[in-house]
């Protein structure tokens, strides 16, 4: 039996992977916030896999993270996917000490401890999977916090991945362009939806480089959209 955990699952691109990465021998670790809406993930991809755990935690404390890997239990995970992310957008000037605090939690901190916890116990030919953005690569007017949050998983999965090389883990960076999701309901101003990619196509990437032979690490998928991006 397998155990995959993704984080960040009860909407977005967090649950498009849920619903992908669903099969019989595979028992899905669903982590999300909102209640509701992680009940409904859970509820459509039950009967497609062997069983699913529902876990409800605030990753932009550390008490959240330390409950969710108590949750988590002590058996190996095959998958960990860093999924959960906040976007604050706004000039830097106007960023305040608590939303720098969440943004570097949610976005940094937990994937940093995640990894740290379950990465020693995976068996060669696990997987990390980050969701990390094309803002991991290029600096945006007015996503600052964002864009350093991305930057710093960058640095530490570049080298994470050579410290698990020798173990066959592989680790799988993903960097989205523009993806058509709740993330984008509180940013101001005017996102076209309809030139975004789908969270689904996201989804689709990640099974794509999982799916590769257990020799080959597909490390890093960029997507953009095919007729431009924002
Ligand atoms: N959409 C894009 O354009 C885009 C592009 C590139 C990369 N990404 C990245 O893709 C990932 C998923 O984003 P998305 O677009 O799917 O956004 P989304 O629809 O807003 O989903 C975000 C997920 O993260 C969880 N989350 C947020 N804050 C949390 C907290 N404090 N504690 C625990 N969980 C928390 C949410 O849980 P609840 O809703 O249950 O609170 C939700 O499941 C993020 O890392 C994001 O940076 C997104």
């Amino acid at each position: 039996m397998k155990r995959y955990l993704i984080t960040g699952a009860s909407r977005g691109i967090g649950c498009a992977m849920a619903e992908k990465l669903a099969a019989p021998d595979t028992t899905l670790l669903l982590h999300g916030r909102d209640t509701i809406a992680l009940a409904d993930v859970c509820k459509t991809v039950e009967p497609r896999c062997a069983s699913v755990v529902r876990l409800i935690h605030d990753l932009a404390v550390s008490s959240g993270v330390s409950d969710l890997i108590a949750s988590v239990g002590s058996d190996p995970l095959d998958l960990l996917v860093n999924n959960a992310g906040i976007a604050i957008v706004k000039p830097f000037g106007e960023i305040t000490p608590i939303e720098w605090e969440q943004t570097l939690g949610v976005n940094v901190t937990a994937p940093f401890l995640l990894t740290q916890r379950f990465a020693p116990e995976m068996p060669p030919g696990a997987s990390i999977v980050n969701i990390l953005s094309v803002a991991a690569k290029t600096g945006f007017a007015n996503w600052s916090a964002y864009c350093m949050s991305k930057f710093a998983l960058e640095g530490f999965f570049q080298s994470v991945r050579e410290e698990l090389r020798d173990r066959r883990i592989r680790v799988i960076n993903i960097y989205p362009a523009a993806t058509n999701t709740e993330i984008w309901n509180n940013v101001e101003g005017d996102w076209p939806r309809n030139k975004m990619i789908s969270a689904e196509q996201v989804a689709s990437a990640v099974v794509y480089a999982l799916s590769r032979p257990a020799d080959v690490a597909v490390e890093s998928i960029t997507l953009s959209s095919a007729t431009g991006n924002l």
